[in-house]
């Protein structure tokens, strides 16, 4: 993911810029840039490669101003060169991003039909010329970047800094996170920082406030204005963040459960960047596979726990677009029922941390019946990656909450990739079906935003949900992975006892269960099997169960149905549903954990990784 720095100062900034700049390294780049105001006129500098290089730039010419914006660069549009490197710029301003803008194809033409001339293949530089041309309308800077804000669909963070404007740096916030920092004020001036998190800033400032999702704020010498998405004036918490790593790297989250969750849109943003081609809205492996999807006769999938459900849902996804068939087990029984595999058949092996003994194992047999290899993992080093044939990373960040959730997202994220090709090479989907589906999987980290928004409804829920012994999950079709999963994050952070079920089976048996005293949570998007999940619900109610519905608004309605409660979700397409919906089960088992007090990024019995057996 992409680091973005701001900062408005007292003295020459641009060293300041790069140090924080180098403190977001972690995050990944390919190309660095930054942009100051040298006596009101917008100077810039960008150079391709490590930050070095525009350190290096910088020292043989330096730049003077003593307020500026900065960016390392993970390319998403458009190749990691100078060209494309941020900030980007007008006449009038200079922007840097970090996230997906999804409509900028529509707003480039929209441009481009007004004569602008575009420089670079990124959607930023579409944002630097639509708010320009807003100020070229009579608009004020800020002015400019409010009206520009709602035509911006997708989950991003932006800076800017403007021409003539020396005391001036506007930040956005819609699904990346943005952190303002406050420095020390001398003769009644102060210095103020904005940042992608308090690790940039901890050089400068420990006074740090994080923005919210659609907040956006004006920062000069005198301090910061924060307004919210509806444009109303806010103020949000200063908190004092302490310098050690491991505590800014909660940021403003209680858990790390709790910010790995609200990272999901711009680390399966950043996943999807690497995997799709967005200006041609089709799927492009950055390495070739050491086998053909054309040839599979089935495809063997082998996981455990969180990574197993991945691959429950990646099983319909493989056999409805690719019409490939798809044998998947625990990994803990595929290594000892030896199943019979084809030779140069695929075995797909998912884990988040790359080292769990049983689908290591299942990997080894797979190798040892002479079959390709290809692994989903989170951790590039560990040794499935190492041992697999060919690897597809997610590239969630490193997860730190046992309870597995944005490297779980990410893992549908790929492997939906994966299918599209599978489909592709199989003559099963064709390029116009292949365009809509990427279309819609570029939607997903703006909807991942949309759902996190649930979350003060989901904490009231999950009151009532603490008080229950045993808690039931339904789902049909790809919500039935869903249901396992839900209930696997709710008993394995609060212990209750949890259950899911495919929809069906519940009157094949757990509808004996069913009393006022068992919650039944329901997936249920309102797809082409909605009707059927509804007719369960009304089984569920008329024995007194008390239902919680995650679904999409027409859904809700559609169900006409008493519920306990109901979250309503972002419309979305059926097909990607399943990552959208993971938010709200993640969130329910988050806040009814924290709600009876557990440890819950170290649950009890749990580990990270199981390595053993
Ligand atoms: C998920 O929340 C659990 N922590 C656990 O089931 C985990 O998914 C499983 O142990 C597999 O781990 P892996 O993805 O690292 O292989």
């Amino acid at each position: 993911m992409c680091g973005i720095v701001g900062i408005v100062g007292r003295a020459f900034v641009a060293d300041h810029l790069i140090e924080a700049l180098r403190r977001l390294e972690y995050r990944g780049y390919d190309s660095a840039g930054i942009a100051t105001l040298e006596r009101g006129r917008l100077v810039r500098r960008r150079a391709e490669g490590k930050l070095a290089n525009l350190a290096m730039s910088l020292r043989d010419e330096p730049l003077g101003g003593s307020i500026g914006i900065g960016h390392t660069r993970w390319a998403t549009h458009g190749r990691p060169n100078e060209t494309n490197a941020h900030p980007h710029a007008t006449a009038r301003l200079a922007v840097v991003h970090n996230g997906i803008i999804e409509n900028f194809r529509e707003l480039k033409a929209e441009l481009q039909g007004f004569g602008i001339r575009f420089e670079s293949e990124t959607d930023t530089e579409v944002v630097a010329q639509l708010v320009s041309r807003e100020m070229d309308q009579g608009l004020g800077p800020e002015e400019a970047v409010a009206a520009c804000l709602p035509r911006l669909h997708g989950a991003f963070a932006l800076g800017f800094i403007f021409s003539g404007y020396d005391d001036l740096l506007v930040g956005a916030r819609h699904g990346a996170p943005l952190a303002i920092g406050f420095g020390e004020v001398e003769a009644g001036i102060g210095e103020i920082y904005l940042g992608s998190d308090a690790l940039a800033l901890a050089p400068f400032t420990e006074e740090i406030t994080y923005l919210e999702e659609g907040d956006w704020a004006v920062l000069s010498r005198a301090g910061a204005v924060i307004h919210d998405i509806d444009g109303g004036l806010v103020e949000r918490p200063r908190q004092r963040i302490v310098a050690q790593a491991y505590q800014v790297e909660k940021g403003n989250h209680r858990h790390f459960m709790a910010k790995e969750i609200h990272e999901q849109p711009e680390v399966v943003g950043r996943t999807l960047a690497h995997y799709v081609d967005l200006a041609r809205s089709r799927i492009a492996l950055p390495d070739a596979l050491p086998f053909e999807f054309a040839r599979l006769s089935r495809l063997s999938i082998a996981a455990c726990g969180t990574a197993y459900y991945a691959g429950l849902v990646a099983k319909y996804w493989f056999e409805t677009l690719a019409r490939l068939p798809v044998e998947i087990d625990v990994a803990s029984e595929a290594r000892y029922r030896e199943p019979p595999l084809d030779r140069d058949g695929l075995t797909l092996v998912i884990s988040q941390s790359g080292e769990t003994a049983d689908t290591l194992a299942s990997l080894r047999y797979a190798k040892a019946q002479g079959q390709h290899t290809l692994a989903v993992v989170n951790v590039p080093t560990s040794t499935i990656a190492r041992e697999a044939s060919a690897i597809v990373p997610t590239l969630a960040g490193p997860e730190i909450g046992v309870a597995s959730t944005k490297a779980f997202s990410c893992q549908l994220t790929v492997l939906l990739c994966l299918a599209i090709v599978a489909g592709r090479a199989r003559g099963t989907l064709s390029a116009e079906r292949e365009r809509e589906l990427v279309d819609a999987l570029i939607t997903v980290p703006g909807l991942m935003a949309e759902a996190t928004k649930r979350e003060g409804e989901i904490e009231v829920l999950a009151r009532e949900v603490s008080k229950a012994r045993d808690v039931l999950y339904l789902g049909r079709g790809t919500s039935y992975p869903m249901a396992l999963e839900g209930a696997l994050k709710l008993k394995e952070i609060s212990y209750i006892h949890a259950e899911g079920y495919a929809a069906g089976e519940l009157k094949h048996g757990p509808i004996a269960l069913i009393d006022e005293s068992v919650p039944v949570i329901v997936i249920a998007p309102h797809d082409a099997i909605f009707e059927k999940t509804v007719s369960n619900m009304q089984e569920v109610a008329a024995r007194g169960g008390r239902i919680i519905l995650i679904g999409d608004a027409k859904g809700a309605a559609a169900a006409g149905l008493e519920t306990l409660a109901t979250v309503t979700m972002p419309d979305c397409d059926a097909v990607v549903a399943p990552i959208v919906y993971a938010v709200p089960i993640q969130l329910i088992a988050y806040h009814t954990a924290v709600f009876m007090g557990k440890d819950v990024d170290q649950p009890r019995n749990l580990a990270k990784s199981v390595t053993v057996e």
